[in-house]
């Protein structure tokens, strides 16, 4: 029986897509061999890596006037190849700071060029919140506002898409797919594969047409939005067999109702989570209420000497995965598109009953 994994990254799958890859494994629609023993540039590879597009285009709504790229290299290489690609013609960059993932970036992007970090943490009685836009330093004509829409370290998550005229760019690893976004707001959209579109190991990139011609001439070509556009993503091998699954994640998804439909999902399942822990007084969540991320939710014991005592035993009940980051401890669940509302209520009936034998 498969356990229930609250991991923030590499993630939960839904069974029913590592069910289609395992009938696929061996024997690839007849053709007598795996997707992953495949040439990337056959007809066949070439169709399951365009209707993974296609499929993509579709649940996020993607106006034709964008791009999408499936590169390689994690989250984290996009924090130097965005601005590599997008400060060759005006240097400076305003990043939006609101945790460990934001910081990453912008201190990576810093050696690049001009950055402008815009500190965007606030308390509200107590909770840690995101202040409101009107007292951002943001500078004046930057060639790029990045930020990241949900932090996964910390759980604090934007409740609304900051107003800024420079093109926004938005960090989207660990909450894309998993509610409608207004693509056309964006100027470029990144996000590790590994939470809510598949395994580790691909990284997509949405981008505006417009913004491909702004590259700093010492670029390497792989990093190169445009040549990657120009060549399907394919300038050298792409990871062929986390492209393929990704795309049955998004048939998945389809088959669920689309993003609209999974949100629903998430909202109940964030409500659930959220309210047991603010009925409880054993357990205390960090963040202030709007922006409280529905993605991962951090959460102390009330006495932390108990929180090795949870882990094994939420193990033993098969919750896996529930430890904070290693930055800052104590529980963290992530609860993505594939992890189930079942999932969540047999996590919140360990934490009520774990708390009865030790509150
Ligand atoms: C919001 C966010 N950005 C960036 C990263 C880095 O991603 P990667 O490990 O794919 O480089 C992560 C990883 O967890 C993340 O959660």
């Amino acid at each position: 029986m498969r356990a229930y994994n609250f991991c923030a990254g590499p993630a939960a799958l839904p069974t029913a897509v590592l069910e289609k890859a395992q009938q696929e494994m061996l024997d690839w629609h007849g053709k007598g061999l795996s997707i992953m023993e495949m040439s990337h540039r056959s007809k066949d590879y070439v169709a399951v890596a365009e209707k993974a597009e296609a499929d993509l285009r579709q649940l996020l709504n993607i106006p034709e006037n964008y791009k999408v790229l499936f590169l390689q290299g994690g989250a984290s290489l996009q924090f130097s190849a965005i601005p590599l690609n997008l400060l060759g013609k005006n240097s400076k960059a305003d990043y939006i700071h609101t945790g460990i993932w934001s910081e990453k970036a912008y201190k990576e992007a810093s050696r690049y060029g001009e950055i402008n970090v815009v500190e965007a943490g606030t308390t509200i009685d107590g909770k840690l919140a995101i202040s409101d836009q009107s007292t951002w330093n943001l500078s004046k004509d930057p060639a790029y506002v990045h930020y990241a829409e949900n932090e996964t370290i910390g759980g604090i998550q934007f409740d609304k898409i900051p107003e800024v005229s420079a093109p926004l760019v938005s960090d989207l690893s660990s909450s894309i797919l998993s509610a409608p976004i207004d693509v056309s707001k964006f100027g470029l959209i990144y996000a590790g594969a590994q939470k809510n579109i598949g395994p580790a190991g691909l990284t997509l990139v949405i981008i505006r047409d417009d913004l491909l011609d702004q590259a700093k001439p010492e670029i390497p070509s792989i990093l190169k939005y445009s040549a990657q556009s120009k060549n399907g993503s394919m300038v050298n091998t792409p990871a062929t067999y986390a492209w393929y699954l990704s795309g049955l994640v998004f048939e998945w998804l389809l088959e669920q109702g689309g993003v609209e439909a999974i949100h629903k999902v998430n909202l109940e399942k964030a409500k659930l989570l959220y309210g047991y822990i603010d009925s409880s007084d054993f357990y205390n969540n960090p963040i202030a209420i709007q922006n409280r991320s529905i993605m991962n939710v951090p959460f102390t014991l009330a006495n932390s000497d108990l929180d090795k005592q949870f882990l094994k035993e939420a193990e033993e009940n098969r919750l896996l995965n529930l430890a904070g980051h290693r930055s800052v401890g104590g529980m963290r669940a992530s609860i993505y598109n594939a992890v189930p509302l079942a999932g969540v209520q047999a996590l919140v009936s360990f934490m009520e009953d774990f708390a009865k034998r030790n509150g």
